[in-house]
C-alpha cells in the first residue's frame, strides 16, 4: 500500500490543512472512535497509566465470571471503583472532540460514529447515527426477560448512588439492589459488552467501514477485537485512513496520515479549516 503522502514529513499545521482537505471533498465520513477521545471529558483510556487495564486485570472484573469472583474477594475495592467511576461518569461531559465530530455531521461530511466507548458522549454532543459496538452504559437489559430500556443518566446516578450509600455490608447479594427492576420484577444489568460477550451492531459497523471514502481513527489502541478490524477494513475497502492520537495504537502502518494530537485539540482545528476554507 503506497500512502497518499509520504509521512514524517509535515508540521502539525500541514497534517492539520491536509486532513482538512481530504475530509471536505467527502461526503463519505466515518469516524471510529475509542477511550482517548473522552480521556479530555475526563474519562480515563483503559490501557494508559493510571486505566482500568493498568490497574486490574481485565480477567479479574472484565468478564462477567470475573466481576462475581471479584465480589466474593476483593469487595471492598469493587465499591471503590464503582463509587469512582459514579463520579467521573457523572461529571463527564462532550469536549470539544465531540462537538467538532457533530459540526461535521452538520455540515452533511460525518456520516456516522462507530465507538467502542459506552458514555452516551457522541449522542449528547448531537451526533444522531452512532454505532455503539460496546453498547451503552445508561441503556439496561432485564437479566429475566431480556427487555431494553434506556434511562436518563440523572435517574441512574441517582439510583446507583443511593443504593450503593445504603449498602452496609458490600458482596454479591447487596450488589444486586445497584441493578435497577424491570417492570416484569427482574434485575436490570447495564447494555454494555464485557469480554467474551457478543459486539453490537457489527455487520452495520462494517458496512460502514466498507462503505466510506475517509475513516477518522480517533484514540483507540486498536487491541480489542472484533472491533478494532474495523478501520483495516476500510482501508482494504479503498478508504483513506486518517488517525489522531497522541500516543501508541496498532494503525500506524495503515494510516494515511498520523496527527499525533489529542482528538479535543487537533478535530476542532480541521473543523475551523473546512469552514474557512
Ligand atoms: P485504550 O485504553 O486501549 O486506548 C486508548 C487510546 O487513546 C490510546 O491509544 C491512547 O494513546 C489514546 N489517547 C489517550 N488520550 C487521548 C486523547 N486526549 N485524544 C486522543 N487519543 C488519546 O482504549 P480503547 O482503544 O478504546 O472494551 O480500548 C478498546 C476496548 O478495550 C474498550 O472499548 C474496552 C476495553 O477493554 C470493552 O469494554 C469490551
Amino acid at each position: 500500500m503506497i500512502p497518499i503522502w509520504r509521512k514524517g514529513q509535515m508540521s502539525f499545521e500541514q497534517l492539520i490543512c491536509k486532513a482538512a482537505d481530504v475530509i471536505k471533498g467527502t461526503k463519505k465520513l466515518v469516524a471510529f472512535s475509542g477511550a482517548g477521545m473522552s480521556a479530555e471529558s475526563g474519562i480515563p483510556t483503559f490501557r494508559d497509566p493510571g486505566g482500568l487495564w493498568d490497574r486490574f486485570d481485565p480477567e479479574e472484573i472484565g468478564t462477567g465470571p470475573g466481576l462475581l469472583n471479584a465480589l466474593m474477594r476483593i469487595p471492598d475495592k469493587i465499591r471503590a471503583l464503582i463509587n469512582e467511576t459514579l463520579t467521573t461518569f457523572a461529571a463527564a461531559k462532550p469536549n470539544p472532540g465531540h462537538h467538532a465530530l457533530f459540526t461535521l455531521e452538520t455540515m452533511g461530511i460525518l456520516r456516522s460514529v462507530i465507538t467502542q466507548n459506552v458514555d452516551n458522549l457522541h449522542g449528547e454532543a448531537g451526533n444522531t447515527r452512532v454505532i455503539e459496538v460496546h453498547g451503552n452504559l445508561y441503556r439496561y437489559r432485564c437479566l429475566s426477560c431480556g427487555r431494553k430500556n434506556t434511562f436518563p443518566r440523572t435517574e441512574i446516578f441517582a439510583h446507583v448512588r443511593k443504593a450503593l450509600d445504603s449498602i452496609t455490608h458490600f458482596n454479591l447479594t447487596s450488589v444486586m439492589s445497584l441493578l435497577p427492576q424491570c417492570s416484569c420484577g427482574g434485575r436490570m444489568r447495564p447494555d454494555v459488552v464485557m469480554f467474551g460477550e457478543a459486539v453490537q451492531s457489527l455487520p452495520e459497523a462494517f458496512k460502514e467501514a466498507e462503505s466510506c471514502e475517509v475513516m477518522l481513527v480517533l484514540g483507540t489502541s486498536g487491541v480489542v477485537f472484533p472491533a478494532a478490524a474495523l478501520p483495516e477494513r476500510a482501508k482494504s475497502a479503498g478508504a483513506t485512513v486518517i488517525e489522531i492520537n497522541p500516543g501508541l495504537s496498532s494503525y500506524r502502518s495503515i494510516s494515511d496520515l498520523h496527527i499525533q494530537s489529542k482528538t479535543g485539540e487537533a478535530l476542532p482545528l480541521i473543523v475551523q479549516r473546512i469552514q474557512h476554507a
